[in-house]
């Protein structure tokens, strides 16, 4: 793949400014999503735009991931999700999205061979996590881990990025493979429990659950309807265009760090509640609900409150204005995995109640708040055994392949330029220095 298609120039928009007209180019992508293009405003009229969060401003031509939040549509390099979510496993969607298509039968099988043999983390780097205290996040332990692999790893330096982009696969393999065994070895940590090494005969997925749940003392079989549930998980998390933690790998990288350090960056933008961090805030609130007796129009009510500034965690997005496509499947997988389990999650039925209580409610019909990803993802992650704690650790791995596409495509882009945007300066004036003992 190589840099994406740029966007056609459709026709001018004109722009009225102190007595002039200046001319702005519109461009539309493939899907016929209008922009102006306004890379020339400032050499042309001395303004530059102010938008608070990017909220209206497209950073990149993209040709990974198509989302339309208003019809809740998502599509991987063209094929909808859900497609993928029945029919694929998640292995084959990173090399998709990385790599721009499909792959061919005897590309799969050299893929997850990779996979298999980058699966070991240099021994030297178990220590690090013996010297964690206890209780550390996962998610601290995960982006330390990561960044820490660049030095393990050396041909990944800072001064060669662009040779990076010619090992693109064994890049690509080891960092999918190695994240998998941090996670399992940050969790075995945090539980006090020796670390279970990757097997070479389980594939992606299940080798990830028997290196949580087995032990020497205690074997684990790996259920399949878990196993396909969590395939489908990380099928659902695997981009998602330009959300926060993608911005911050394409604004990093774009410093020309190296690959490991880029995707820190997003682990770290990640963890945040208001992002990945959400599927934990999710289970506490819903915990903390029915410590409450199971009164959701509590919640609800606190979270109207504009005097508070509690948030019902796993609704509302940025871009959907629209039911997430992603959500409705992740309800179905949920439903599923609790059935095959025979667990009755009081939690559940809270999370229904309180996502039909807010269906009705004005104020979140109004400001087109629907439950995304975060809402019934820890549901199934709590079922399948795997600690609140992990859950947004859970949600790197998903999305590792999409940061690792956008970095490329990134690095690959003919316009490639650093991130760097502008401010509206609203500080003091010039104002000059008064030594300390004339200033009272
Ligand atoms: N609970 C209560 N009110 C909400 C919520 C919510 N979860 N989400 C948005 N609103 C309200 C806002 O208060 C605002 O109201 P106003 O117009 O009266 O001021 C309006 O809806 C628009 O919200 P913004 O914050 O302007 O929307 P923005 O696009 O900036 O934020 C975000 C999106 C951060 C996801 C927000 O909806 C939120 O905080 N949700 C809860 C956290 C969460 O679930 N995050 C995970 C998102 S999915 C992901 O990142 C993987």
């Amino acid at each position: 793949m190589g840099a994406p298609p740029v966007a056609a120039k459709i026709g001018d928009a004109e722009l009225h400014y102190d007595g002039r007209v200046f001319k702005l180019p519109v461009v539309e992508g493939t899907e016929h999503e209008r922009a102006l293009d306004i890379s020339r405003l400032r050499d042309q009229t001395g303004l530059v735009t102010l938008d608070y969060g990017y909220k209206n401003t497209g950073s990149c031509q993209s040709e990974i991931t198509y989302l339309d939040g208003e019809q809740g549509v998502l599509r991987y390099r063209g094929y909808p999700v859900e497609e993928l979510a029945e029919k694929s496993r998640f292995v084959e969607v990173a090399y998709l999205l990385v790599h721009g298509r499909l792959p061919r039968k005897e590309e799969q099988q050299k893929f997850s061979d990779l996979l298999t043999r980058h699966s070991m983390i240099h021994e030297d780097m178990t220590q690090f996590f013996k010297n964690y205290p206890e209780h550390s996040h996962p998610m601290a332990i995960l982006s330390a881990m990561v960044v820490s692999l660049s030095s393990f790893y050396p041909e990944m330096s800072q001064d060669n990025v662009d040779e990076e982009l010619t090992h693109i696969d064994i890049t690509t393999t080891r960092l999918l493979s190695k994240l998998r065994t941090v996670a399992a070895f940050s969790y075995k940590k945090s539980i006090g429990e020796p670390f279970v090494y990757p097997r070479h005969d389980l594939k992606y997925c299940a080798n990830f659950l028997n290196m949580m749940f087995s032990s020497p003392v205690r074997p684990y079989e790996v259920n399949p309807v878990l196993e396909r549930a969590l395939n489908v998980l990380l099928i659902l998390h695997a981009d998602h265009e330009q959300n926060c933690s993608t911005s911050a790998v394409r604004a990093v990288g774009s410093a020309k760090v190296n690959l490991y350090a880029a995707v820190t960056a997003g682990i770290c933008a990640l963890w945040g509640p208001l992002h990945g961090g959400a599927n934990q805030e999710v289970i506490e609130m819903l915990e903390e609900i029915q410590k409450m007796g199971g009164d959701v129009k509590k919640v609800i009510e606190r979270a109207k409150d504009k005097k508070d500034p509690f948030r019902l965690y796993g609704f509302g997005h940025r871009v959907y204005k629209n039911y997430d496509p992603r959500a409705r499947i992740i309800k179905k997988t949920c439903m599923e995995v609790l059935n095959e389990l025979k667990i009755k999650d009081p939690l559940l039925d809270i999370a229904m109640e309180l996502e039909e209580c807010v269906q009705t409610d004005p104020y979140f019909v109004e400001r087109k708040l629907y439950p995304n990803v975060d809402f019934y993802s820890g549901i199934i992650y709590r079922a399948m055994g795997i600690p609140v704690s992990m859950f947004t650790v859970m949600f790197a791995i998903g999305r590792l392949p999409g940061w690792i596409a956008q970095w490329k495509e990134s690095q690959e882009d003919p316009d490639f330029k650093i991130q760097r945007p502008r401010q509206i300066y609203t500080g003091p004036t010039v104002r000059h220095y008064v030594p300390l003992e004339e200033r009272g």
